[in-house]
Parts: C-alpha cells; sequence; structure tokens
C-alpha cells in the first residue's frame, strides 16, 4: 500500500499500487478538480508533489501538454488523473489554486464562505 497525504488539508488515504491521484482524492475528498473527468484535458486536477516524486509514474507528453496549459505550473507539477503511484511509501501532495478553485465549483457546499459570496 501506499499513503497519500493532502498536507495542508489534513486527508490522507492508503491506496494499492496502480491508483492514479484523482482515485485517490475521490476516495476521501481531498479537495482537488477533475473538470474533464480525468481525460488529460482540462488541468484542473493540478497537484504539486511535496515529497514522494520518485514513487510516481513518469508524466507522458499528454500529460506535460495539458499541463502547459495550467495557472502556476513549477518542477513539482503533475496532473492527478494521469499520475498513478508505481512504489510503495509515502506521497505528499498540495492541491494548486486551480485545482482547489475548481472543486469548489463542482462542490460549492465545501468552499470557504468568503470563497461563495465573491463568486455571486
Ligand atoms: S481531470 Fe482534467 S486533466 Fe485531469
Amino acid at each position: 500500500m501506499v499513503k497519500i497525504r493532502w498536507v495542508a488539508d489534513g486527508v490522507e488515504v492508503d491506496v494499492p499500487l496502480g491508483t492514479d491521484l484523482r482515485t485517490a482524492a475521490k476516495k476521501v475528498h481531498a479537495p482537488q478538480g477533475d473538470a474533464c473527468g480525468g481525460k488529460c484535458a482540462c488541468s484542473t486536477c493540478h497537484v504539486y508533489v511535496l515529497k514522494g516524486r520518485e514513487l510516481l509514474s513518469e508524466a507522458e507528453e499528454d500529460e506535460e501538454d495539458t499541463l502547459d496549459k495550467g495557472f502556476d505550473v513549477r518542477a513539482n507539477s503533475r496532473l492527478g488523473c494521469q499520475t498513478r503511484v508505481v512504489r510503495e511509501g509515502v506521497i505528499e501532495l498540495e492541491v494548486a489554486r486551480e485545482s482547489r478553485e475548481s472543486f469548489w465549483n463542482e462542490h460549492p457546499e465545501h468552499a470557504p464562505e468568503d470563497w461563495r459570496k465573491k463568486k455571486d
């Protein structure tokens, strides 16, 4: 098993090898967006890998092309829907702002009050 932790959100889950980060996030309602449904078309599942990059699948060209359309892309950026765990250990993630806001758009009941007021 692999432990995946969304550090700033205080959420974690144990998943088997082969699980992608989007599926893992959904298991524990981590605030990661997925507007295209995991088809590598939107970049709203954008996360930063804080720990455990070596435990993840290599990024393929499709993922890199889609990430290029994202905001605040960093060296440790990955798309949750395209990134699978391939080795056992602990992975720590941070949800990118675009991903978090996409999640709030999809699940406004989980959005903070001040963000909801700005949207109205
Ligand atoms: S969910 Fe759209 S690119 Fe990952």
